[in-house]
């Protein structure tokens, strides 16, 4: 077994997280430069500083839950969204399920909550959204942006949404009603069910083909029979009726 394998084998009995599921080359590349940013030569000498430190081993979640996200990030595909499919949910739906999984900082649930409003009341909007990071977690719920993660919203939903205190912007209160913040981690814990529309974008272009595979199959076991899964702008699916979906449009799946 190389000195990394050994040490993912370490991090999953330490953490849970199971970075055998994550393509090697690119996570052993980012790993390795923090490691010897760090002074460690070896990763298992980098192990035993870790497991002893809990700063260091904070640091390194960081460098693993790659977590930049922003509002409406790439918004072409949003306004797909906005204009295609949630309209066609709001003819047969009184009440909309989504599904935020892997949603860092809380951007995108909160860009969901603010265009399902477009269509429902916030009472009938139901968003779960979830990442493995605690940290951005906390931060998700505290709601507080620079600038920089608002470059794409419109002036008027900035307006209507945000509260500008000095450099920042702070989501407004009644968004948080539509959303639950959880921890879930998307390559171990069982998925919720009856969701009407899934988002994962930006994270499964960090895993392995088979983590991919499993992960595509249990969204679509997630969604309803109407439900659509919208995906990243570099993670179109390779062949979606392997696992029960059709395209509907670039970047958005229906089952079939
Ligand atoms: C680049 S961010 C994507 C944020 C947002 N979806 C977007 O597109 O702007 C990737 C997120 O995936 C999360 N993540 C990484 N591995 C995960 C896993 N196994 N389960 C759940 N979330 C994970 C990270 O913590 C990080 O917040």
């Amino acid at each position: 077994m190389t000195d990394y394998q050994t040490f993912i084998g370490q991090i999953y009995k330490k953490t849970g997280l199971d970075l055998s599921l994550y393509k090697e080359v690119q996570m052993k590349r980012r790993l390795t430069s923090l490691r010897n940013k760090r002074g460690y030569q070896s990763f298992s000498s980098y192990f035993q500083a870790i497991n002893k430190d809990q700063q260091l081993l904070q640091e390194f979640l960081d460098k693993v839950t790659i977590n930049v996200s922003e509002f409406y990030r790439n918004p072409a595909r949003w306004r797909v969204l906005e204009s295609k499919i949630v309209p066609t949910f709001k003819k047969t739906k009184k009440k909309i399920k989504i599904w935020s999984a892997a949603c860092s900082t809380g951007e995108e649930p909160y860009t969901l909550a603010i265009i399902a409003n477009q269509f429902w009341n916030l009472a009938d909007i139901d968003i779960l959204a979830t990442d493995i990071d605690p940290n951005v977690l906390a931060r998700a719920k505290q709601g507080i942006y620079n600038e920089r993660a608002l470059q794409e919203v419109p002036s008027d939903i900035k307006k209507k949404y945000f509260h500008q205190e000095g450099g920042t912007f702070k989501v407004d209160d009644k968004l948080k009603q539509a959303i639950t913040f959880k921890e879930h981690n998307l390559l171990a814990d069982p998925y919720p069910t009856q969701v009407d529309l899934i988002v994962c974008r930006n994270v499964l272009i960090y895993f392995t083909e088979e983590a991919k595979n499993t992960i595509y199959h249990k969204f679509s076991d997630a969604l309803s029979d109407d439900g659509i899964f919208f995906v990243g702008s570099t993670e179109q699916i390779f062949s979606p009726d392997k696992y029960g979906f059709k395209v509907l449009d670039t970047f958005f799946y229906g089952k079939k």
